[in-house]
This record gives structure tokens, C-alpha cells and sequence, in this order.
């Protein structure tokens, strides 16, 4: 516990594109940070960014672990998350971690563990529960709005918008994109063991004719051939009869990104429609983002009525870490409901057909 002028010390490994968008220009202007550095496998990329934010560079990654710092930034490929973030935690460091925190329900327990015996904070990007219209949702659901939540059905489509990193490419797109949605599912409604889950992949661009998403900008360029699928379903059934279904797309042939959720409970629904993540749809998208339907009335009545077109959920996420870390460390605030979501993805992708099979 600290006071309120304290400034923490924070490293880096992982400075590929999200490290780039978002939490390298967040610990550089960031009045609580001292940014000790940063470390990437890639030495080419290290030094990019080294030029670009005056990055001090660590040669490996145990230089990181002993440069003494409070909390360690995790914006690595989602594979290596796990032995990452045990790792930092077993040297004293508070961690906040690139989605997905692991990729499987037994890293995940065993970050909870580790968590826990070196009483220090994990905090998981998890960013779209920062979105003001998410907050709104979220809290009419807490204010039983609609009743008891029963029924979700999730779906986020990107329009043609592969994006061309190992971090999204690696585990494919229902790790990349569906993982927002069924967390969204979990933390909202407060829905737990899943008893039954489905999930099936597709792929819909043509290789030759793929095209990256117009929000990716970095030199590094995979080959669209490397990876299968590029929409994705997943269904969840809860113990208490609650569903969850998600839809998510890198590749749909629709004029603008779209993400809408809506949610049915006992006695009212709720919808969102919106555009969530990285891209110029959210320029473009019209209409009231949040709204709420009880048949009482004829039509949707609107709870939110500014579509939020800034990015302002990444900091958001950020500025509630550092907040949180003022107070007492409690390993368990997050977690539970994390390893339930890796749970869920974990069973999601054995279940699943993969493509060729
Ligand atoms: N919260 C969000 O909305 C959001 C958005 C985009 C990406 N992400 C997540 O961020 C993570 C990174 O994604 P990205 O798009 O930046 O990927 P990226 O491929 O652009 O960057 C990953 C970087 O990590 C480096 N790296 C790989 N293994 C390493 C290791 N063991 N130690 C140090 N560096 C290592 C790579 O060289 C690369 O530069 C992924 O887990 C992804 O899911 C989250």
C-alpha cells in the first residue's frame, strides 16, 4: 500500500502492435509510471520501438525480472501469457496481462495461484468492460433492469479485417475476438459453470483475395495462407439454463464493422449496437448504442445515446489498474471469473471441427 504520490516502476516484454497502440503511449505520458523498459524476442522490433518512445532495452528476458520493478506488462503472443505472467508474480511484481490471460483452464488456476502466494495483483485486458455503453449495460443488469438475464447472443464482424499479427493469428478468432464476447457474458450476468459447450470455425475470404484490416499497421506481415479460420460460433449452456451464443468474423464481405449484444432476461431485453475495437466503422456507425425493451412500451427506449467513437476503454482499463493498485492487493478480484472464461474458450476449441479435418 502506498501513498498517493507514488510513481511504480514498470517493464514491458511484448512490443508488437498492441504494445505499440496502447500501453507504450500510456506508460510514457502515465504521471504514476516510470517506465524502467522494455524487452522483445524480436531485436529488430526492440529497437523500433526503442527509437520511436526512448525505450530502454533489456537483452533478455530475465534482465526484465531484475530490473526491480512493481509491475510487469505482459503484450506477448497469447501462448506464452502463462509462463509469463508466474513468472513476474514469483518475482514480486503485480502484473497486467494481454488477453487472453492463458490459454488454459490449468495456467489459468495455477496465475490464480501464484497470484495468491505473492499477494499481487493480476489484471487482465479485458477492455471492452471499460466501454461506457459495456458500464451502462453492465449496470442495468446489476439493477435487475431485465429481470434475470437468460439469453445472450453476441456477434462482433469485422468487414474484411484480418489482422496481421502472431498475437491474433496464433490462437485464431474465437480467441481473438470471441473471448471479449464470452467474458462480457460472464462478467455481466454473473452466469457460472458452463455444462455444455459447442463451438465450430469456418473460413470465409479466399486466400489470394484476403486483406488486412485498415486499423494494422505494422511492418511485420504473416502470410494469410498460414492461418485457417476466419469466423467462428461458440455456444454456452450454464447450470442455471442460461445461454450464451457468439458469432465473430475477421472476414466478413458487410459494408462496416459491427458488434451487437443482445441480452434477454425475465422481464426486459437489452441491445447494444456498436462497433468494438480498432477501426474506422466507428466513425460511421449511427444510432443509440444502448437500449432497452420491456414490451411495455413500442418501441426501444434508448439508455446511451452517444455512440463512443474514441478508444478511450484502453486507458480506461489502464488508469482502473494503477487506481486499484493504491489500495489492498486482493489476488482473488478478477480471477475467478477469468479461469471461468478460459474455461469455457479451453473447452470451446477442443470441441471444436477444425478446418481440414
Ligand atoms: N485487449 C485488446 O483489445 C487487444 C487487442 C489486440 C491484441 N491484444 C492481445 O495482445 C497480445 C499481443 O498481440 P499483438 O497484436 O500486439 O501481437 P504482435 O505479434 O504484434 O506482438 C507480440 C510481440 O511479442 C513478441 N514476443 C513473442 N514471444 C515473446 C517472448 N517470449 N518474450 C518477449 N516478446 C515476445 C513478438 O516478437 C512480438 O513483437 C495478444 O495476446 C493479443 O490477444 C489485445
Amino acid at each position: 500500500v502506498r501513498g498517493n504520490n507514488t510513481t511504480w516502476k514498470v517493464v514491458i516484454a511484448g512490443l508488437g502492435w498492441i504494445a505499440e497502440m496502447v500501453h507504450l503511449p500510456y506508460l510514457c505520458s502515465s504521471l504514476v509510471v516510470d517506465l524502467l523498459g522494455g524487452y522483445d524476442v524480436d531485436e529488430t522490433r526492440t529497437q523500433q520501438m526503442v527509437k520511436r518512445f526512448g525505450l530502454r532495452p533489456f537483452t533478455a528476458w530475465d534482465r526484465l525480472l531484475e530490473a526491480g520493478a512493481d509491475v510487469a506488462v505482459i503484450a506477448t503472443p497469447p501462448s506464452t501469457h502463462g509462463e509469463l505472467v508466474v513468472s513476474a508474480l514469483n518475482h514480486h511484481m503485480h502484473v497486467i496481462c494481454e488477453k487472453p490471460l492463458a490459454t488454459s483452464a490449468k495456467e489459468a488456476r495455477a496465475i490464480a495461484t501464484a497470484s495468491k502466494g505473492a499477494k499481487r495483483h493480476v489484471f487482465c485486458c479485458m477492455t471492452n468492460r471499460y466501454r461506457s455503453d459495456v458500464q451502462r449495460m453492465a449496470s442495468a443488469v446489476r439493477e435487475a433492469r431485465i429481470g434475470e438475464p437468460r439469453f445472450m447472443r453476441a456477434s462482433w464482424l469485422r468487414a474484411r479485417g484480418v489482422p496481421m499479427s502472431l498475437g491474433a493469428l496464433e490462437k485464431g478468432v474465437l480467441w481473438d475476438l470471441g473471448i471479449h464476447l464470452i467474458d462480457l457474458a460472464v462478467w455481466m450476468t454473473g452466469w457460472r459453470n458452463p455444462i455444455s459447450v459447442t463451438a465450430n470455425q469456418t473460413r470465409i475470404a479466399p486466400s489470394e483475395t484476403i486483406e488486412t484490416a485498415n486499423w494494422y499497421r505494422r511492418g511485420a506481415y504473416v502470410n494469410p495462407k498460414s492461418f485457417g479460420a476466419d469466423t467462428a460460433t461458440i455456444e454456452v449452456s450454464f447450470k442455471n439454463g442460461a445461454i450464451a451464443s457468439v458469432e465473430v468474423s475477421w472476414a466478413a464481405h458487410i459494408p462496416d464493422d459491427r458488434t451487437e449484444i443482445l441480452l434477454l432476461g425475465t422481464d426486459a431485453a437489452l441491445r447494444l449496437s456498436t462497433v468494438f475495437g480498432w477501426s474506422s466503422s466507428r466513425d460511421l456507425v449511427k444510432g443509440p448504442p444502448l437500449a432497452i425493451s420491456s414490451c411495455q412500451e413500442d418501441d426501444w427506449i434508448p439508455l446511451v445515446s452517444k455512440q463512443n467513437r474514441d478508444h478511450l476503454e484502453y486507458k480506461a482499463q489502464l488508469d482502473s489498474f494503477f487506481n486499484s493498485l493504491g489500495g489492498r492487493p486482493n489476488a482473488t478480484d478478477q480471477m475467478d471469473e477469468l479461469v471461468e472464461v478460459i474455461k469455457i474458450m479451453e473447452a470451446g476449441e477442443l470441441n471444436m471441427r477444425r478446418l481440414g479435418d
